[in-house]
């Protein structure tokens, strides 16, 4: 086994395992194609979702558990001639040729989309599926640092601790393993798909880093299977994706507010006063976090009886101060005798064994633990029942951490990947389970908040996960560090998350490691005001990070930081309605808006933040002036009304206390325009500042808390701006399931 930083480093080795043609025929929706040595399955979905299946004849494709919902349809028209099978569907056909056995998805004019380079391989337990270079971009693949584009990269997926990451690690806290191809088809059209792996195993993709003319990706070990996803653009991918794999719910509204965090706030008086802190500067907050301190000997699941004295009392202080309480969860349970929650998960047998049939024992912050298993249904039941007594004293949220899970006394910094997993589908090797642990955690967290809490949506975090855990939790990507690199990293790598469909995403702001600077931070916090979760983090014995830290001047840019991220809760919020509704992520590349500019294919120093919006972030020391490429239309700069002609670059001033963000012509954003200090603290009208030219919105509102939504209790409304210079808008309500309508007040830019 590998040290946890360690990659494969895979080269492709072709071995072909099938071969020679028999027959084919279809059974229910699945097209099998059968030949001497295995077999090619071939089945359509809704939305022209393409599954492949290639294995031994007798094998039967087992989907991970990143597979949500989407439906097989009728069986397309298949055809044989002397070469290949064909089978056509709605938009896209595939065409397997019966000598080579490689596929091809083709246009319904004929054109390949893509194809196999390779017909697909496997060496021992290692699988290859290989395709031609073709595309002039990938995107994708989850939590990655370096570049947008990964064209020329190769990567691995193995959930990782790695807090001295940098641009050229392959290796990060989450497995996605999922791309989108941008191939051009005409000069000026492409072709867009999108290939989602299904396989937990560690994973490789190779793209073009080790033979121009081929991709490949493959796994370790598991099935061959993989989804091929074709789409008008990059965003229609990216819902068909979300089709397959799962949207994130409707967060809590208070999740958008600011929230900080510190490792640790190691007593209540130091936690109250931090609260006490913000609202006495009257500096909006939201949420406070919990880190191990607050536990009892780092003890799962316990407050410090000394430290943490009466923690009910605090909650209850805290929640009438309109603070929520997130608390820190780690897998590991210490092994002491009087403690009930390990005591429980041994009466029920709940922990991961070695191949001996012990328990596994890892040592993590409690010192000797063992680890529940999460790929069991009952272990799942257990922990949660646990977790339930525990957030009952008023806990608002769960922080899933070190679940990659993280062991600090081996060599691998994990748990070997012999140990066994005793899950539902039989026992299975950690090295299937290991990409799935974190996931299966944070269900756990979603989970037992909604049984416990009825009719109250969950707030869940988590640091490792799979494809698919956009359902259970939001996610930020570990431990960075306070540099202008990981300032800078953080860019691309949430732009590939949205890709990958995680919409809510966070960055410890002012970076997690290491001593953060005063222009650091400045910088950090405006990038934060635009951060789909706005977290401020830092590690034990660095300097502190609260907005008021540094230095007074850098407390007002804070200050200014986080009032403007409350004035755009609304937009917000909205933008999460689409993250809700069709997968689409709240912050985006900018090739997701202008997927024809090649000015923007591998843009990383910009971003769009929902729809309309572009933001363009300080990421140098010292930099006052910044160059930005606005593409095509108008922008408005929202502070300074100043207009820009798109399709240009522009090198534009810019103080320590701006950040630059240009509104297109014909946005209409939904703000609040007044001070609050967090969420709820009184009601506040939505005013829609209207800007120059034609533009139509969807608005949403629900209450922000329940669950009501999923049951049709909330508003749309259409919202038109016809002529802003007249001032000519009109405000439809096309869906009411809330009993008032809501009055907007109109600003026009
Ligand atoms: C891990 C987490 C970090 C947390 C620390 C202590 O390093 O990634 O966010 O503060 O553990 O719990």
């Amino acid at each position: 086994m590998l040290n946890h930083k360690e990659t494969l480093n895979v080269k492709y080795e072709p071995s072909y395992f099938i071969s020679n043609y028999q027959k084919y025929f279809l059974e229910e929706n699945t097209v099998k194609v059968i030949f001497s040595g295995g077999k090619i399955e071939i089945t359509y979905f809704e939305k022209d979702i393409i599954k492949i299946f290639i294995g031994e004849k007798d094998e039967t494709s087992i989907d991970t558990n990143a597979i949500h919902n989407c439906l097989k349809i009728i069986p397309p028209t298949i055809k044989e001639d002397e070469k290949n099978i064909i089978i056509y569907g709605d938009a896209v056909d595939t065409l397997i040729e019966k000598n080579s056995l490689k596929i091809s998805f083709l246009s319904k004019d004929g054109k390949i989309i893509n194809q196999d380079y390779n017909p697909v391989g496997k060496k021992d337990k290692k699988i290859f599926v290989s395709k031609a270079n073709d595309c002039t971009a990938y995107y994708g693949f989850g939590e990655k640092s370096g570049s947008l584009n990964k064209k020329g990269q190769y990567m691995e997926n193995f959930n990782t601790d790695d807090p001295a990451h940098d641009d050229n690690t392959p290796l990060l806290y989450k497995t996605i393993p999922f791309y989108i191809g941008v191939k051009p088809a005409t000069m000026k059209n492409n072709y867009y798909y999108g290939i989602y792996f299904d396989n937990s195993y560690r994973s490789y993709f190779d793209m073009g880093k080790e033979n121009r003319e081929r991709i490949f990706f493959g796994a370790e070990g598991g099935q061959i299977q993989y989804y091929f996803i074709p789409g008008n653009t990059i965003k229609d991918v990216v819902s068909k994706y979300s089709i397959l794999t799962g949207v994130m719910d409707m967060p809590p509204l208070w999740t958008l507010g600011y929230q900080q965090c510190r490792y640790s706030y190691s007593s209540r008086g130091e936690l109250e006063n931090i609260a006490d802190t913000f609202r006495k500067k009257n500096i909006p907050c939201d949420c406070l976090y919990c880190d191990i301190h607050y536990m009892d000997s780092f003890k799962v699941m316990t407050f410090d009886g000394i430290k943490f004295p009466a923690p009910e009392d605090m909650l209850k202080n805290l929640h009438e101060k309109g603070f929520k309480v997130v608390t820190i969860l780690d897998p590991g349970v210490k092994i002491e005798e009087e403690y009930s929650t390990y005591l429980n998960g041994l009466k029920e047998d709940c922990y991961v064994k070695k191949s001996d049939g012990e328990l596994y024992v890892g040592e993590v912050w409690a010192g000797k633990s063992v680890f529940p298993d999460f790929s069991n249904y009952k272990a799942r039941e257990w922990w949660k029942k646990e977790l339930k007594d525990f957030i009952s004293l008023g806990i608002d949220g769960i922080w899933n951490d070190m679940n990659e899970p993280a062991v600090f006394d081996n060599e691998y910094k994990t748990m070997p990947e012999e140990c066994l997993h005793n899950s539902n589908k039989g026992t299975i090797e950690h090295k299937e389970f290991h990409n799935l642990y974190g996931m299966e955690m944070s269900r756990c967290s979603k989970e037992a908040q909604e049984e416990l809490k009825e009719n109250i949506r969950s707030f869940s975090m988590t640091r490792a996960t799979f494809a698919g855990g956009q359902r259970y939790s939001s996610i930020w990507t570990g431990d960075n560090q306070s540099t202008w690199e990981h300032l800078r990293m953080s860019i691309p790598m949430n732009c590939n998350l949205g890709i990958s469909g995680f919409s809510f995403v966070g960055n410890d702001v002012g970076g997690f490691g290491g001593n953060c600077n005063e222009e650091l931070f400045i910088r950090w916090m405006q990038l934060g005001t635009f951060l789909p979760i706005f977290r401020n983090h830092s590690a034990i014995y660095t300097r502190r990070q609260e907005p008021w830290s540094f230095s007074k001047r850098a407390e007002k840019v804070a200050e200014k930081a986080i009032n403007l991220r409350y004035r755009f809760i609304p937009y917000i919020y909205n933008m999460y309605y689409k993250s809700y509704k069709e997968g689409i992520p709240v912050f985006r590349p900018m090739v997701m808006e202008y997927p024809d500019d090649i000015n923007v294919l591998d843009i990383y120093s910009q971003f769009m933040f929902g729809d309309n919006m572009l933001i363009a972030p300080v990421l140098y020391e010292n930099e006052r002036q910044k160059n930005v490429y606005l593409p095509e239309g108008i922008w408005y700069n929202y502070f300074t009304n100043e207009k820009f002609e798109g399709n240009n670059f522009y090198n534009i001033p810019v103080a320590l206390d701006e950040i630059l963000v240009f509104i297109k012509e014909g946005s209409i954003i939904p703000i609040f325009d007044e001070h609050i200090n967090y969420i709820g603290e009184k009601d506040v009208p939505v005013t829609l500042e209207i800007f120059k030219g034609k533009g139509k919105i969807l608005y949403y509102e629900d209450d922000g808390i329940s669950l009501n939504y999923k049951r049709g209790e909330y508003n749309l409304y259409e919202i038109k701006s016809i002529n802003a210079e007249t001032q000519n808008t009109n405000i439809n309500l096309i869906y009411k399931g809330l009993k008032n309508k809501k009055e907007f007040i109109l600003k026009y830019k």
